[in-house]
Order: structure tokens, then C-alpha cells, then sequence
């Protein structure tokens, strides 16, 4: 028998009420419909407006949904990884939060961090587990109230973002169906351009910070762009090429839904059927970590059992990589 593979077997997903449309951020910064179409790509995005509700009610909300697309005794979950750049605290997890509010009793859980790229890093580790024969159900949840950093007086980020949630139920499996690969980079040099300056143990936020609004984010927009377009492109080819995968053997791209032109950008480059290309960017915006997993989810009606689904995403770090999968149900 050989090892099992870890298979994505049920998403639920949530994003909040309340939309943030391009004539609504005209009146609050300098900016127009057309540039944020022509440049970016997105219309509307959901933002969490209740002061009173962080991450994890997305979080939980999402895992609703999924467990009642999926009934599964709450029990046989053993891992639950809470992929969140905007945790509801720095400590403790938001992942243990949920698993209060949901009643799962028998899971570790921690959160983990990996920016744009949380999912498919979520996936990789949850796959790890299942693989390795120790655990056989893994609940990797993305989550981000970008909301509560994003500075709504700088024009040149506050139209990319916005809020949501989505859970993946991670099932071992016998079927050759499941994670078939995966490839995660690092480059620390990617630092200084997307952060948050004064957020940490390093340099804690001063009256001083929030009066500047140095405590939220900060993206060199054109910096980030190059290296997005680059090492997404050439992650694909690198996995696509270890796999003897061409353009026409992908059955699903779904990329990190940062910006319109990255995504074609990334397109072009790995020669993927651009019908065969998930995007919702124009509805849902940036939602960093919880990105991928909600255009799945939006898109569940076209996955088929069998389908070879390719995820990539970018982010802050810099952190970027690809994930290979058949998609299983
Ligand atoms: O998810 C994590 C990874 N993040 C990304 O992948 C984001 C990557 N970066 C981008 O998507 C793009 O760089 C942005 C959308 C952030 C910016 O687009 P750009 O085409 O790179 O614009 P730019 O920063 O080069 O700015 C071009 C011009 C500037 O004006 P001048 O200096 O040419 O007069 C900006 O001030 O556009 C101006 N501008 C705006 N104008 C109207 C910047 N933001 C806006 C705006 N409305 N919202």
C-alpha cells in the first residue's frame, strides 16, 4: 500500500455583508472607477464593519457552512490550522478560538502565517501530516480582517483589499486523487516591500505610529508587482514541468487574486486555456490568505472529481508558491 494522499474533500466559505464599492473610496481618497478597473481590476470588495468581530467570526462562519455542505462528527478532526495574517490576537491562536466556538475537542491547532501565501502553505503542511500516516483529517482555515490594517487615506492600497473567510476540509485518502505536489519559497530580501512597520515585538506601535498611520500597511506597489508576475510565473513552469504537465493538461488555474494584470501576466506565461482560469477578483478584492480558498469555493459547481487544479499565490515575505492537486469529489 502506498502512502495516502491528502485530498481537499468539502469548502465552506463567508464573506461579510457590507461592500465597499469604487464610487464609496472615490469619496475618501483620490481615486475613479476606471483606474482601479484598468489598473487592478477590482469593482467591490467585503469588508467586516462590526468593531466588535475580528477573524475568527469569518473563520467560524466559514466552517459553518462547510460542515453543513459536509456532515463529519467534529471529532475525527485531529489538526486544525488557522492560515491568518490578521489574527483576532497575537496570542492566543485564533485557531484555538475557533475550535472553541465550534466545539472541536480533539485537535491541535495553531495559527500560522504565510501571508498571500497561507493556504497553499496550510495545504502543504496539512498534506505532510496525512501523509505521513499520523493523521487522517486536517481543517485548514484562511481568514483575514485586512480591513483592521488597511490605511483608507492612502490611495494606493486601500482600493486592492478586502475581508472573507474560507475552511478546507483535508481528507487522507487511497484514491489517486488529492495533493500530487507542491513547491514553497522564501525570499527575505522581499521584506521592506509590503509590511507592517510597527506591529511587533521589534517596534511596538507609538501614539506617535498612529498618528502618522505607520502602525498599517505599506506596499512599494511597483516592486511587488515585478516580483509577483516573475516568480509566480516560474513557480508554475517549475511545477508544471517536474509533473509533465503542460498548458493544456491544467484543468484549473487558481491564482492569488491580488491584481488583474499579474493574473494575466501569469497566464500568458504558462499557456493556460484562459477559460481555464478561476477569478474573482472583481467581487471579493485582495483577501491575502483566504484568497485562493474562496474562489474555490465560489467556483465548486466546475471542479469535477479527477480535474488537475494548479494554486499559486504571492505575498508578503516574500512568499510565494504552487500547489498541484486532483481535485477529489
Ligand atoms: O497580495 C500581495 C501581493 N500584492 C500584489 O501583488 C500587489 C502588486 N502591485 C500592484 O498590484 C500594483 O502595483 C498597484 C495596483 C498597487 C499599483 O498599480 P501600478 O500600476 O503599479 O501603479 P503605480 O504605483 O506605479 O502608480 C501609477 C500612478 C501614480 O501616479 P503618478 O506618480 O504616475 O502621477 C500613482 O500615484 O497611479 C497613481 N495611483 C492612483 N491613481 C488613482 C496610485 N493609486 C491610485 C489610485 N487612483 N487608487
Amino acid at each position: 500500500m502506498g502512502k495516502p494522499h491528502a485530498a481537499i474533500t468539502g469548502i465552506g466559505g463567508y464573506v461579510p455583508d457590507y461592500i465597499l464599492d469604487n464610487e464609496e473610496l472615490s469619496r475618501m481618497v483620490d481615486t475613479n472607477d476606471e483606474w482601479i478597473m484598468s489598473r487592478v481590476g477590482i469593482k467591490t470588495r467585503h469588508i467586516l464593519k462590526d468593531p466588535e468581530k475580528g477573524t475568527s467570526f469569518m473563520a467560524v462562519e466559514a466552517c459553518k457552512d462547510l460542515f453543513s455542505r459536509k456532515q463529519i462528527d467534529l471529532d475525527s478532526i485531529e489538526a486544525v490550522i488557522c492560515t491568518t495574517t490578521t489574527p483576532d490576537n497575537l496570542f492566543p491562536s485564533t485557531a484555538s478560538k475557533i475550535c472553541g466556538a465550534l466545539g472541536i475537542k480533539n485537535a491541535f491547532a495553531y495559527d500560522m502565517e504565510a501571508a498571500c501565501s497561507g493556504f497553499i502553505t496550510g495545504l502543504s503542511i496539512a498534506a505532510g501530516y496525512i501523509e505521513s500516516g499520523r493523521i487522517k483529517r486536517v481543517l485548514v482555515i484562511s481568514a483575514e480582517k485586512l480591513s483592521f490594517f488597511v490605511n483608507y487615506q492612502d490611495r494606493s492600497t486601500c482600493p486592492l483589499f478586502g475581508d472573507g473567510a474560507a475552511a478546507a476540509l483535508i481528507d487522507a485518502t487511497e484514491e489517486e486523487v488529492g495533493i500530487q505536489d507542491f513547491i514553497i519559497r522564501t525570499d527575505g530580501q522581499g521584506y521592506p516591500y509590503l509590511n507592517l512597520k510597527h506591529s511587533g515585538s521589534e517596534s511596538p506601535v507609538t501614539e506617535e505610529h498612529i498618528r502618522n498611520r505607520e502602525n498599517l500597511l505599506f506596499q512599494d506597489g511597483r516592486n511587488v508587482f515585478k516580483h509577483a508576475v516573475t516568480d509566480m510565473s516560474q513557480v508554475c513552469a517549475d511545477i508544471m514541468e517536474r509533473n509533465q504537465l503542460k498548458g493544456e493538461d491544467i484543468d484549473w488555474l487558481v491564482p492569488h487574486q491580488a491584481n488583474l494584470r499579474i493574473i494575466d501576466a501569469v497566464i500568458q506565461r504558462t499557456s493556460v486555456d484562459p477559460k481555464k482560469v478561476l477569478i474573482n477578483i472583481e467581487h471579493i478584492g485582495n483577501t491575502s490568505a483566504a484568497s485562493i480558498p474562496i474562489c474555490l469555493w465560489e467556483n465548486l459547481d466546475k471542479l469535477h472529481k479527477g480535474d488537475n487544479v494548479l494554486l499559486t499565490a504571492f505575498g508578503a515575505g516574500f512568499i510565494w508558491g504552487a500547489v498541484y492537486l486532483k481535485w477529489a469529489y
